[in-house]
C-alpha cells in the first residue's frame, strides 16, 4: 500500500532541519519512503491513495519523553497546601508527595491503573502526540511496579501510540525499607533488575537530596548496564547532588529537569550525548526560582528535549503543548528548539531515533497535522490545541476541527 501525502508544509526535523513549504511525503506499509518538494516526486509513481493536506503545517508526530503518566488518586489537597506557603521537599519528608501516591497506586487493581491513567493519555494523543514514554516508581514493591509497567503496555495496546517504559523503582525509599536505601537500592538491583529486565525499555531513578544519592544511582546504573538496559536520570530538580556526571559517565539517554545543573554538568552531558529534557510545568507548579542553565547546554551543544511530566505532584496535566509553551516563556527556548525537543531529541532521550521523531526515509509515517499559519504558533498557544489530525504508523487515527 503506497500513500501519497501532498500539497503540506512540512518540518521534518531531521538531521537538517529541512522545511517544504508545498511537499510531499510517500509512505509505503506505515514506513516513510520518501520526502520532499512535491515538484519533485519520482516520476512514474502510482500510489494508492492520496492525501491531499490543503496546505496545511506537517511535523513528526509529538513525543513526549518524560511522563508518570500511570497512577492512582490525585493530590489536590497538597496543592492546595503548597499554594499556602509549604514546599514539595518538606511535604515529601513527611511521607506525602510521591509516598501518598504510592499508597493509592498500590491499593488500585491493573485495570483501575488502566482506566485511570486512559483519559490522561487521550489528552496528549489529541495534541499529536504519538511517543510516550511512562515510568513506574509508584509502587516501589516488585508487584506494584510490575503492574504499573503491565498497566502502561495494556495502554499502549489499546490506543494508537508506541509507549516507551522505565523503570523508576528508585523513585523513593519505600517505607518498608526507611533508614536503608543501600539496602533497598541493592535488593532492585540483584532482584528487580533481573525479574523485571523484559517489562521495561530502560531504567531510571531521582538523584535529589531528598532522595537517592549519586553514589546509590550509579550502583542502580551499573546493574542496569550490565542487564543492557539503558538508563536515564532525574537531576538537579532540587538540589544538586550530582546526577548529571553519574548520567554522563553511564551513557545515559537523558538526564531531565536540571534547574540545579552548573556549566560542568552541561559539558559533561554533552560529552555523553546524553539528552536535557526540560520539565517546565514543574518547574511552574512548584513555583521554583532557579533556571536550568540553557545557554550553557546550546554552548556545549547538549541536545534539549521538553516534556509533560505528567504526573499528580509537580505536573498535574497532560498537555505537551502547554510545556512547550512554558519551555518557551519561563525557559527562553526558541521554537525552533521547542519543536525539536518534542521531535528528534526527544526521539533521541528514548533511544528511537533511527525510527521516530522525523519526517525522514525509513522513519515510521508518523506525523500531526496543524491548523496554524507559522510553525512559531506550536508553543505558543496556551490552553488551545491546533492539532488537526495525528497520523500513526501510516493510518490516520484522529482528525478534529480547528
Ligand atoms: O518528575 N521528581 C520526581 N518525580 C516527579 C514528581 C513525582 C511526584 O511528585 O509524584 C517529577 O517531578
Ligand atoms: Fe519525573
Amino acid at each position: 500500500m503506497l500513500t501519497l501525502w501532498r500539497n503540506a508544509r512540512i518540518a521534518t526535523c531531521d538531521e537538517q532541519s529541512r522545511v517544504f513549504e508545498r511537499g510531499a511525503v510517500l509512505v509505503r506499509d506505515g514506513v516513510i519512503e520518501w520526502v520532499g518538494a512535491e515538484a519533485e516526486l519520482p516520476a512514474g509513481l502510482r500510489p494508492d491513495r492520496a492525501v491531499e493536506l490543503a496546505g496545511r503545517w506537517l511535523t513528526p508526530g509529538l513525543i513526549d519523553c518524560h511522563t508518570h503518566l500511570v497512577f492512582a488518586g490525585q493530590r489536590a489537597t497538597e496543592f492546595a497546601r503548597r499554594t499556602a506557603g509549604t514546599s514539595y521537599a518538606d511535604i515529601a519528608r513527611e511521607g506525602g508527595g510521591i509516598l501518598s501516591t504510592v499508597r493509592a497506586t498500590r491499593a488500585a487493581t491493573e485495570d483501575e491503573l488502566v482506566e485511570q491513567s486512559r483519559p490522561r493519555l487521550v489528552s496528549l494523543l489529541a495534541e499529536g502526540v504519538t511517543t510516550v514514554e511512562i515510568k513506574s516508581g509508584y509502587g516501589l514493591e516488585l508487584e506494584s511496579e510490575v503492574r504499573m509497567l503491565r498497566a502502561a503496555r495494556r495502554l499502549a495496546a489499546e490506543h494508537p501510540v508506541t509507549v516507551s517504559t522505565s523503570l523508576l523503582a528508585a523513585h523513593a525509599l519505600p517505607p518498608e525499607f526507611a533508614g536503608r536505601a543501600d539496602e533497598y537500592i541493592e535488593v532492585v538491583s540483584r532482584e528487580w533488575l533481573p525479574a523485571l529486565r523484559a517489562s521495561c525499555d530502560a531504567v531510571d531513578a531521582y538523584c535529589e537530596d531528598i532522595a537517592f544519592s549519586a553514589a546509590q544511582c550509579g550502583r542502580l546504573f551499573g546493574a542496569a548496564r550490565a542487564l543492557g538496559l539503558p538508563v536515564r536520570l532525574h537531576a538537579e530538580q532540587l538540589s544538586n547532588v550530582g546526577g548529571s556526571q553519574v548520567a554522563a559517565r553511564h551513557g545515559a539517554f537523558s538526564c531531565d529537569h536540571l534547574e540545579y545543573a552548573t556549566d560542568a554538568d552541561a559539558a559533561a552531558l554533552a560529552r555523553a550525548g546524553t539528552v536535557a529534557v526540560m520539565l517546565p510545568v514543574a518547574f511552574y507548579v512548584l513555583a521554583e526560582q532557579r533556571l536550568p542553565p540553557i545557554e550553557a547546554f546550546r554552548r556545549h551543544g547538549v541536545p534539549l528535549a521538553v516534556a509533560s511530566d505528567c504526573n499528580p505532584g509537580s505536573a498535574p496535566g497532560a498537555s505537551l503543548l502547554l510545556a512547550m509553551n512554558m519551555a518557551r516563556r519561563l525557559f527562553g527556548l526558541t521554537s525552533e528548539e521547542v519543536l525539536l525537543g518534542v521531535t528528534r531529541h526527544a526521539a533521541r532521550a528514548l533511544g528511537l531515533a533511527s525510527r521516530r521523531g522525523s519526517v525522514a526515509a525509513g522513519h515510521a509515517a508518523d506525523f500531526a497535522a496543524w491548523s496554524i499559519d507559522s510553525l512559531d504558533e506550536l508553543g505558543y498557544w496556551t490552553g488551545f490545541n491546533p492539532c488537526s489530525m495525528v497520523v500513526k504508523d501510516g493510518s490516520i487515527v484522529l482528525e478534529r476541527n480547528v
